[in-house]
Order: C-alpha cells, then sequence, then structure tokens
C-alpha cells in the first residue's frame, strides 16, 4: 500500500479590495450579475462571471425552477453562455459570488461539484487551465488556479475511449 497526498494551492485575499486589479473588475461583474438570480425558492443569489482570453466577460446567475431539479447554478449558465457566443475560446477565469436574503454570506463559497465538473470539461476541451475566484457577499476571497485543484481525480472525456 503507497499513500499519495493530493494538495494544492488557495489563495486567499481578505476583501475584495485586496485582489489584483483585474481579478477585482471580474469579481465585481460576478456581484453584479447576482442581480440577475432567479432565487425564489432558495433566497440564495448566486453571479458568476467568465474572463476569455479575448478580454470578453459572460456573466451568469443561479435560476431556478418550482420543479427543483431543472434550475441551474450560476457558474453553469455563464459558462454554457460563453461556449454558446464565443465558441471554442478559451476561459482564463471565472469568478463567484454568493448572497443570501437570510444572513449575510462572508464565508468563500465554492462552486457546487456539479459545477466542477462543468467547468473541468471545458478546461480539458482547451487544454490550459482556468483560475477560480469565489467569496460570499462580503469578506474572504479565495483564488485557486484551475479547477482540477478543486475536482482531483475528474472524469474525463479521455476515461471513455481508453
Ligand atoms: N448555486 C449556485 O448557483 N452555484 C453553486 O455553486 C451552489 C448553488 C445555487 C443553486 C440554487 O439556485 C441555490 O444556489 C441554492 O442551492
Amino acid at each position: 500500500m503507497k499513500k499519495i497526498n493530493v494538495s494544492f494551492e488557495l489563495h486567499t485575499f481578505a476583501s475584495l479590495e485586496a485582489l489584483p486589479h483585474g481579478d477585482k473588475n471580474l469579481m465585481e461583474k460576478a456581484i453584479g450579475a447576482r442581480k440577475g438570480a432567479y432565487a425564489p425558492y432558495s433566497n440564495f443569489q448566486v453571479g458568476a462571471a467568465v474572463l476569455l482570453r479575448n478580454g470578453a466577460v459572460v456573466i451568469g446567475s443561479n435560476q431556478e425552477n418550482a420543479s427543483y431539479p431543472s434550475g441551474l447554478c450560476a457558474e453553469r449558465v455563464a459558462i454554457f453562455q460563453a461556449g454558446a457566443l464565443y465558441p471554442g475560446e478559451p476561459v482564463v477565469s471565472l469568478a463567484i459570488s454568493a448572497a443570501s436574503a437570510e444572513y449575510t454570506v462572508t464565508e468563500a463559497i465554492a462552486p457546487c461539484g456539479s459545477c466542477r465538473q462543468s467547468i473541468s470539461e471545458y478546461e480539458v476541451r482547451q487544454a490550459s487551465p482556468i483560475s477560480i475566484l469565489f467569496m460570499g457577499e462580503t469578506g474572504v476571497v479565495f483564488k485557486c488556479g484551475s479547477v482540477a485543484d478543486l475536482l482531483p481525480l475528474a472524469f474525463k472525456n479521455s476515461h471513455l475511449k481508453g
């Protein structure tokens, strides 16, 4: 038996103000995107902003449904929209901000497992890492350099054909 340690670097910033200019700009777009959230069931608004290599920024927000599983997270709304508007254009980074109508979210909220898998598909397809920045409504911001950091041992298309 051998043991393998899996580790990754998480950069932490005390607040939005502490981010480098470009990252702050993208996070502000994610914060603004929360306004488009349709979250009458959870009261939890999430905004996402995707920066593409060509400089375009595409936003998304969570869109809920009375049939709960039919709703979609902000991250997937944003990255699917980016893929649809700019086919094949690599994604450089993704910023996420989450807020609640019921309490102040001070914790950095990482993307859910299904979103990690969806983002991973784009990262594998473009063969370059996608940085992910995430925060709550206020407080600390976390940044990692690749979705693979958040989804080690991901299932990939290469597994389908050997
Ligand atoms: N949500 C997101 O938009 N992104 C995540 O990564 C986690 C959860 C949304 C889905 C749902 O509308 C609400 O937050 C509560 O789960």
